[in-house]
């Protein structure tokens, strides 16, 4: 197992059945995310600062309590509109914004200073005596500036400083001098639209591999080519994780792709204690995560991760000259735009690298571990109580708890269709009322043979025991009378 400072988790656990070295996941994950971009250090900070204003080493800034890193607010209404506290983001990482404990300050402050940096950008775009780029050479941000991903999460002073100067390197697209088809020009309107959705952020049975071999078996019996298997690590509505080492055996066996969707259970790679459900991952051909669930990243945030290098080029790549020209004067690894489906498209990987810069992975760790707990919080509150029948047997896998609330007139009845009929109604009332009360809000559908039922999932970092307290009592209030 890997120790903090290591660099990314070593893949395998104290819990599960890890191969210490593997080439997979770990390193097939740290380089994917090292390529999505980097980190910016130290020596930026000497570039951009002077040498002489670079911030102290982490370390020491550690022993500040909150009332030394936050001065005090003492007004009554929150947020306030105080004048903005002078904040030594120095000191202060994202574990001190909102949702933490007094953030308020903190956090009207820090969103603030980004927004000037991004008003100065967008004014500073239009400006024709102004640069359209920049530029420098991609080897040379590279070996100039540390944009390494650590364990240990970056001050939001270098958060801020990541901002600043990713946008100094960046193409001002929206420079009246900037010709390009795909994305040139910056709509006011269009940006204020992007910054709303974002900050409104309107976003789990499992494979048995004895009978998916003898379902590859019956298709080549019947002249059928089975080519991929599909298995899930975190299934939609129950959490489930498929046994993935077994199936990578049967995948090997026959000659199959492996495609492993990720998408929910990702995040929990993030999870020295949890990590282990993914035992076999490293083993696919294919991986899907969506750091956009799990791990809270603002939608939408999607990685397709792919183990033969160079696959996706020679899949998707058209050699359109026209819009990939082989003769630029940079080092064409960095145009990645001929590997993918798309050609037009949002940078969608910044918000994860930015997010992983400012926790850490061991904020990211805590995060996804806070969520976990607080499920089985959940499922151990709730077994036992009197009203609630569980979906399926044992402690949930991931965060997905699945219900019925069953309300005191149908606690009596017979196990029948009547009381079928009647369960299946209780879900969707009780959320038209929370909805209507704008109370809390949950996930409930029937799913299979099994009638409607709650599906709590929880990946809300906010999420405390209280808001889980308060969701059952909820519950209680709004389908007693059912
Ligand atoms: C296991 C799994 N795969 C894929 C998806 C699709 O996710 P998205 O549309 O956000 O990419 C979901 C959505 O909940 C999911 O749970």
């Amino acid at each position: 197992m890997a120790t903090p400072g290591s660099g990314f988790w070593s893949f395998g656990s104290e819990e599960g059945s890890g191969e210490a070295e593997n080439p997979g996941t770990a390193k097939a994950w740290c380089q994917a995310a090292q390529k999505f971009t980097g980190g910016i250090g130290t020596k930026l900070c000497a570039l951009l600062y002077g040498d002489g204003e670079k911030p102290t080493e982490a370390g020491a800034k550690e022993d500040l309590d909150s009332a030394e890193k936050t001065p005090a607010c003492t007004c009554t209404n929150k947020p306030c509109s105080c004048q903005k506290a002078d904040i030594n983001y120095a000191f202060l990482h994202s574990t001190d914004l909102l949702p933490a404990c007094n953030g308020e300050i903190t956090t009207l402050s820090f969103l603030q200073d980004v927004m000037d940096i991004l008003l100065q950008y967008v004014v500073k775009s239009f400006d024709r005596s102004t640069k359209v780029i920049d530029f420098h050479y991609p080897n040379e941000l590279l070996q100039e500036h540390n944009w390494e991903l650590a364990d240990r999460p970056q001050t939001l002073e270098e958060i801020l400083l990541n901002c600043r100067t990713t946008l100094k390197y960046a193409i001002r697209t929206g420079h009246p001098r900037y010709f390009n088809q795909l994305s040139t020009g910056l709509d006011m309107v269009g940006l204020a639209a992007d910054w709303l959705t974002s900050t409104a952020n309107t976003n789990i049975g499992k494979m048995i591999p004895s009978d998916l071999e003898r379902r590859i078996i019956e298709a080549k019996q019947k002249g059928f080519v089975p080519f991929l298997v599909s298995a899930t690590a975190g299934t939609t509505v129950y959490g489930a994780f498929d046994p993935l080492l077994a199936i990578a055996d049967i995948c090997k066996k026959y000659k199959i792709w492996m495609h492993v969707d990720a998408a929910w259970g990702g995040g929990l790679l993030m999870s020295r204690k949890h990590k282990w459900k993914l035992n076999g991952v490293e083993r696919a051909n294919s991986v899907t995560w969506n750091p956009h669930k799990m791990m809270g990243v603002p939608l939408q945030c999607s990685a397709l991760l792919v183990r033969e290098e160079g696959l996706m080029q020679s899949c998707n790549q058209m050699h359109a000259s026209y819009l990939f020209q082989q003769d630029k004067h940079y080092d064409l690894s960095y145009d990645t735009g001929d590997k993918a489906l798309q050609c037009g498209r949002h940078v969608d990987v910044f918000k994860l690298w930015l997010m992983w810069r400012a926790k850490g992975t061991t904020g990211f760790e805590a995060q996804i571990d806070k969520c976990l707990e607080l499920a089985e919080y959940l499922y151990n509150k709730i077994k036992n109580r009197e009203g609630y029948e569980m979906v399926f047997d044992g402690k949930p896998q991931h965060t997905n708890v699945c219900f019925w609330y069953v309300p005191p007139s149908l606690r009596s009845m017979e196990d029948n269709e009547e009381r079928m009929n009647r369960l299946l109604k209780v879900a969707p009332v009780i959320k038209a009322r929370m909805m209507e009360y704008g109370t809390t809000m949950v996930s409930y559908q029937p799913l299979g043979d099994k009638v409607n039922f709650f599906r709590m999932v929880i990946s809300n970092p906010a999420a405390t025991h209280q808001d889980i307290d308060f969701l059952i009592e909820e519950i209680e209030r709004l389908g007693q009378d059912l």
